[in-house]
């Protein structure tokens, strides 16, 4: 066992990611894999608590593991596996539920809009008990994620404390981390709201994917304010802010140095700079994708799964014994 902290983390394959899921989670993800003893899911059996179709899911779930292996998760480094091979997931997610209130479930603001949106069923309502069962699982100690997920996280450490004080002790309480910039990366049309891969609009994001031409085209019609003033300021000018944002993340420059730069150029001008800037940070990713092979990228995830089952099982154990089940199969009293 190695004696460094471990960080999980999870993103759904339905619909496809987005330059916001880029920039608030998965560039973390990249970034931790050497210092923490990391652990990469796709989870698919979150996917399932809103109406999909099986043929579908099957191809987006792979594509999903292709993006992740293009952005720079190290399977020689990183544990990385689909979720619905390794049933420890679901086993602990039992458990769990039983010590969750449904005054917390009820209180998840994700669950009402997909509910409102999808319609509702019991999984999508206990949603938040599996991730925290993804989490604790592995014991992780930190949690990369955009902040849209800081509530479910907060279940997952009441979860974990409420197990440990009840069963004893058992599992760390984990920390969220989030970037200190693109946390929430907005939507291009609705600068108010977050980039989300089930908005309708299709205008209102940028995909890891997107061809060049229709990444600049989503940026010349980004919506800005009726000012001719380029400087950041989240409350009255979101759009400008947000452009701002996601140019100082392609660019690795700071907010003040662009500011500076740019404060008189006009918008359109600026439009262009930020829709450059991003096809140019996205080609190694492009790139990167298209040149895997569906095979191995299929070989990978087993070997994943078989690690990940390994080390659940191991987790499961321990958690089975606490709440005074056998521990281990074949022994006889
Ligand atoms: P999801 O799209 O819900 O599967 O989210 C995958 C990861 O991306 C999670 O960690 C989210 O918090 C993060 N994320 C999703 N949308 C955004 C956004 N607009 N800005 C920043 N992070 C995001
Ligand atoms: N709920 C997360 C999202 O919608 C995905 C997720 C599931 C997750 N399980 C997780 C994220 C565990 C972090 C840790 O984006």
């Amino acid at each position: 066992m190695s004696d460094k902290k471990t960080v999980f983390s999870g993103i759904q394959p339905t619909g496809d990611i987005h330059i916001g899921n880029y920039l608030g989670a998965l560039r973390n993800w990249v970034n931790l894999q050497d210092s923490y003893d990391a652990i990469y899911c796709v989870v698919d059996l979150h996917a399932i608590t809103v109406p999909f179709d099986p043929v579908a899911l099957h191809r987006s779930r792979l594509n999903t593991a292709k993006l992740l292996l293009a952005v720079g998760v190290d399977p020689a480094r990183s544990l990385l596996y689909f979720q619905s091979q390794v049933p420890q997931h679901a086993e602990l997610s039992w458990m769990l539920s039983t010590i969750t209130s449904l005054g917390a479930l009820n209180r998840m603001t994700q669950f009402k809009e997909k509910a409102n949106k999808a319609g509702e069923n019991l999984g999508l309502f206990a949603y938040p008990v599996l991730m925290a069962a993804d989490i604790l699982v592995h014991k992780a100690h930190a949690v990369p994620v955009g902040d849209d997920q800081t509530q479910h996280l907060e279940l997952a450490r009441d979860l974990s404390e409420r197990f440990n004080s009840r069963y004893g002790e058992e599992f760390p309480v984990p920390e969220q981390i989030t970037p200190e910039m693109g946390a929430r990366i907005m939507s291009l049309k609705n600068p108010t709201t977050k980039m989300s891969k089930s908005d309708e609009d299709p205008n209102t994001r940028v995909l890891l994917l997107d061809e060049p031409d229709t990444i600049r085209k989503r940026f010349k019609a980004a919506v800005t304010d009726s000012e001719r003033e380029i400087r950041y300021d989240r409350e009255e000018k979101p759009g400008i802010s947000n452009l701002l944002d996601i140019l100082a993340l392609f660019t690795q420059r700071s907010i003040d140095d662009l500011v500076e730069e740019y404060h008189d150029t006009p918008y359109g001008h600026f439009k262009v700079t930020v829709g450059e800037a991003v096809v140019e940070g996205l080609s190694p990713i492009r790139s990167a994708f298209y040149g895997l092979d569906d095979e191995e990228v299929t070989r990978i995830m087993v070997k994943g799964a078989l690690d990940a089952r390994t080390r659940a099982e191991g987790e499961m154990a321990s958690v089975r014994k606490k709440l005074g089940f056998d521990a281990r199969l074949g022994q006889r009293a």
